[in-house]
């Protein structure tokens, strides 16, 4: 079915689409869904804690609260935390905006540091330099947001290292890590960062459609987050000032609705039980492209950190546009003629016009992430790639690349 010959000529019609990342339903997740669906629960049901636990389970923490995206976690977090005006909330160039953003969502300052050359997450040393300006501003670093870019664990003993003796609170902003290890444990996110959010986008490792989760050992933190996430009600008896019967409720700070369906929850269920198969067939993926593009120097294949097992929720493959002086524009176009339709993980978010506006940003800053925008090209990485399209994306790769100019 996903035959297709390697490409002998611009003209070829493109029989099928090949996006950078796409979800796989099975016909165990439709049942999943109706079944939820049948149920007497769409919403605020038993689903939801299922799915929680089974979180919890797979990725340890000791509580979780699923939400309704990965953005809303992160804001839930920032508020959980109690990050105020003028605190200083550093992370990584090189993310979604959601990372940043939820430092302005409260008030806080969003700063950056540095990505590492070799791994493209947040780099200790650069990190550190940063906590120590501020501190010669008589200032000290809030938190850290550090993110498992395309699923290629931190340093975390490094960053744990540095929250002991600079005393910040870390949150991983692990969206595209679900699976990968550090110090060959699955488990590690909620040992060293304080909150973990998680997101089920479809392009993700296991979707929802749309929805997110935090984890964390922290019990107030969770308790906070689980009465933000629903409008900061609470019928918690020791919290309630007074109680006028079993209807009565109370709101001492205003939260969101930031819920996530039953039935989204019955299909976070359905998918988690896939993950390690889903895993599986993307580490094979990565392999294959580091064979192909390993071996030819005008490509930079993603490295895995120390200690650590990619979980490959993108294939970050790095071109050397500038030595070969071909437009990354035009390559990218070229390949969305052909079918391959790539993404760019990130525009640095430093350089987005509302951080260069508000904070005073500018080109130059951040050189490692700036470099590594001009150069990454996220490549197809989704479980349902076959042997063949494989063949195909990278073939068609190289072949644009050699009539490139
Ligand atoms: C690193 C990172 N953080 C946060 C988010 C936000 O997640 P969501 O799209 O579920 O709101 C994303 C989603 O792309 C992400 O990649």
């Amino acid at each position: 079915m996903n035959k297709r010959s390697p490409i002998t000529n611009n003209q070829q019609p493109i029989t099928k689409i090949y996006s950078y990342g796409h979800q796989t339903i099975d016909a165990s997740d439709i049942k999943a869904v109706t079944t939820a669906l049948k149920s007497s629960w769409l919403t605020q049901g038993p689903t939801i804690s299922k799915f929680e636990n089974a979180l919890n389970k797979k990725f340890g923490g000791k509580f979780a609260s699923a939400v309704s995206s990965g953005t809303a976690g992160l804001h839930l977090i920032a508020l959980g935390l109690g990050w105020k005006k003028d605190d200083v909330v550093i992370t990584s160039p090189i993310t979604f905006l959601a990372s940043a953003n939820c430092a302005v969502y409260v008030g806080a300052t969003p700063d950056f540091a540095d990505i590492n050359e070799r791994t493209y997450t947040l780099d200790p040393n650069k990190l550190e330099e940063k906590i120590r300006f501020y501190l010669t501003q008589n200032k000290k670093v809030k938190a850290v947001v550090a993110v498992d870019y395309a699923g290629n664990p931190c340093d975390w003993n490094a960053l744990k290292t540095l929250k002991d003796k600079y005393d910040f609170q870390l949150v991983n902003d692990y969206c595209h890590a679900l699976g990968a290890e550090y110090e060959r444990d699955i488990k590690y996110p909620a040992k060293y960062a304080d909150a973990v959010n998680l997101s089920f986008h479809p392009v993700k490792h296991i979707t929802t459609g749309e929805g997110g989760a935090v984890l964390t050992n922290n019990e107030l933190l969770n308790k906070k987050i689980k009465t933000l996430r629903t409008h900061g009600m609470t019928k918690d008896d020791s919290e309630l000032e007074k109680n006028d019967g079993p209807w009565y409720y109370e709101m001492h700070e205003p939260g969101f609705n930031y819920r996530i369906t039953d039935f989204q929850c019955a299909l976070g269920i359905s998918q988690l039980k896939k993950l390690d198969r889903f895993l599986k067939k993307r580490r094979a993926i990565a392999k294959y492209y580091d064979k192909v593009f390993g071996r030819d120097k005008r490509f930079i294949i993603p490295s895995v950190s120390t200690n650590a097992k990619h979980a490959y929720h993108l294939y970050p493959l790095q071109i050397r546009f500038d030595e070969l002086n071909i437009s990354k524009k035009i390559f990218f176009d070229k390949l969305k003629q052909k079918g391959i339709s790539c993404q760019v993980h990130y525009v640095p978010v430093h350089l987005q016009p509302f951080y260069r506006k508000n904070y005073g940003f500018k080109s130059g800053d951040f050189p490692i992430a700036e470099k590594f925008y001009e150069r990454e090209l996220s490549i197809p990485m989704y479980p349902s790639l076959t042997e063949n399209d494989l063949e195909y994306i990278s073939s068609t790769i190289i072949e644009t690349l050699n009539r490139a100019k």
